[in-house]
């Protein structure tokens, strides 16, 4: 089904419009840490990422825009923000805005479409909503920014393509230009002091790995930590590790991964990304003071990936080969990649090794919404044996969910349907 970008909504004096989103996140395997300019947000180096599938993950984002409004106002899970009080959005919204009053301007001089509405004068409403826990740890913003910028620009009309919009959603969040497209996206670093150059692009769409899955293990953790922006920033003023990430490993590993993932060579996919992982928490080590990320949870993780990567079949006794690769953002929650074929087995031993909080049912632990534990098949594992002496069973509770999701698409249309707003433009759902 063909969904319009943006709707006009008729009253009986006005008309208003509005467009409504939803927005992927992704995950690195090549991480972007690190910036050359932290006002337009370049990085100091390229990075590569999956977009997730949205059915599992996503945020949604409403946008009205009417002459009504008196100030523009956002929503964000039912709780108002103050837009001011965050640059980088006013940032975002600005440049749109911008870029819409040039498109009025073009019109006009053209003497054409006179009618086209101005709507860079009208203020607007956003509501903003994402489908997962914020308890859980995962981070919005690369998502959020993303469904912003494909809101406003479906609202606006802006005649651009996805790589001119990722500038935009960079300056919100660096790693928001990345979930501007689905698949296998890379975020160019570029040179220019501007930033024209560093923008994402996508290297191979959804389609072309199917079966590559991914579990996000959602680590219980009551810590706030330091935040990727802050951490980032200290760790380019302070580390002496970094300069040989930056200037020799990221460049090679990335043409390393843009192969791998055409070659669809997953051996060589999950080393990379393991090694990048390790690199990027390493960096994070050598930072002064230095910042920790992963705990003993995610450490326990970590062995087990690398035993379920040394297991050897059990009849021919030879090795099984990589057939798993974790990787870990600014926090302790763990994704692990896998080829859809070995995900039944990968739950199977964290939930022994990582069982749930005894109150905790076992659909809000382990959804599966692939149902990879109802198949019949058994995988003959024994768990136990197989992973003996690796890691002790943690506590129930210290994982407090698994995530099975697939790679996906990029931003697309909601229908008018799932509108975040109401007859009056304000957020239907609001948090008391
Ligand atoms: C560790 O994009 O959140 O997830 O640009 O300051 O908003 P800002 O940082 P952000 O950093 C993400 C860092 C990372 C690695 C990655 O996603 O590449």
């Amino acid at each position: 089904m063909d969904i319009s970008k943006r709707i006009q909504i008729k009253h009986s004096n006005i008309t208003e419009y509005e467009s409504s989103v939803t927005s992927p996140v992704n995950i690195a395997v090549i991480k972007y840490w690190g910036k050359r300019n932290s006002e337009l947000i370049l990085p100091t180096n390229s990075s590569l990422s999956c977009t997730l599938s949205q059915d599992h993950l996503n945020t949604k984002t409403t946008i009205r825009a009417s002459p009504k409004f008196n100030t523009d106002r956002l929503w964000l899970n039912g709780v108002e923000e103050k837009i001011s009080a965050s640059t980088r959005l006013t940032n975002c919204i600005n440049k749109a805005r911008e870029l819409r009053k040039q498109l009025e301007n073009a019109l006009e001089d053209q003497e054409e479409n006179t009618s086209e509405k101005p709507l860079s004068k009208w203020k607007i409403h956003i509501a903003s909503e994402n489908n997962f826990p914020t308890a859980a740890g995962l981070a919005s913003s690369a998502s959020g920014y993303a469904a912003l910028v494909q809101a406003l620009a479906n609202l606006y009309e802006l005649p651009l393509n996805q790589t001119e919009l990722s500038k935009i959603a960079r300056i919100g969040s660096g790693s928001a230009c990345r979930s501007m497209f689905g698949g296998f996206v890379a975020w160019r670093a570029g040179v220019d002091p501007n930033g024209e150059d560093s923008y994402a692009e996508c290297v191979a769409p959804e389609s072309h790995w199917p079966d590559l899955h991914a579990l996000i293990l959602v680590v219980s953790d009551a810590k706030k930590g330091t935040s990727s922006t802050s951490g980032m920033s200290t760790t380019v003023k302070t580390s002496e590790l970094f300069p040989m990430r930056i200037e020799k490993v990221v460049p090679e590993r990335m043409k390393k991964m843009e192969e791998a993932i055409k070659n669809r060579d997953f051996n060589s996919f999950a080393i990379l990304t393991m090694k990048d992982s390790n690199q990027f928490h390493s960096v994070c080590l050598d930072t002064y003071p230095p910042i920790f990320y992963m705990n003993d949870i995610s450490r326990g993780i970590v062995h087990l990936v690398h035993a379920f990567n040394e297991q050897k079949d059990s009849t021919t006794g030879k090795p099984l080969g990589i057939r798993a690769a974790y990787t870990f953002d600014a926090g302790p929650n763990a994704v692990i990649y896998a080829e859809k074929q070995h995900i039944r087995e990968l739950v199977r031993i964290f939930m022994h090794f990582f069982p749930p909080a005894t109150t905790q049912p076992a659909s809000t632990y382990f959804p599966d919404p692939f149902g990879v534990l109802q198949s019949e098949s058994d995988d003959g594992i024994n768990v136990e044996k197989a992973y003996k002496g690796i890691v002790p069973r943690f506590d129930p509770g210290s994982v407090r969910r698994i995530i099975h999701t697939c790679v996906g698409e990029g931003p697309r249309s909601a229908p008018p349907s799932v509108s975040l707003l109401n007859e009056s433009g304000m957020p239907k759902r609001v948090k008391d």
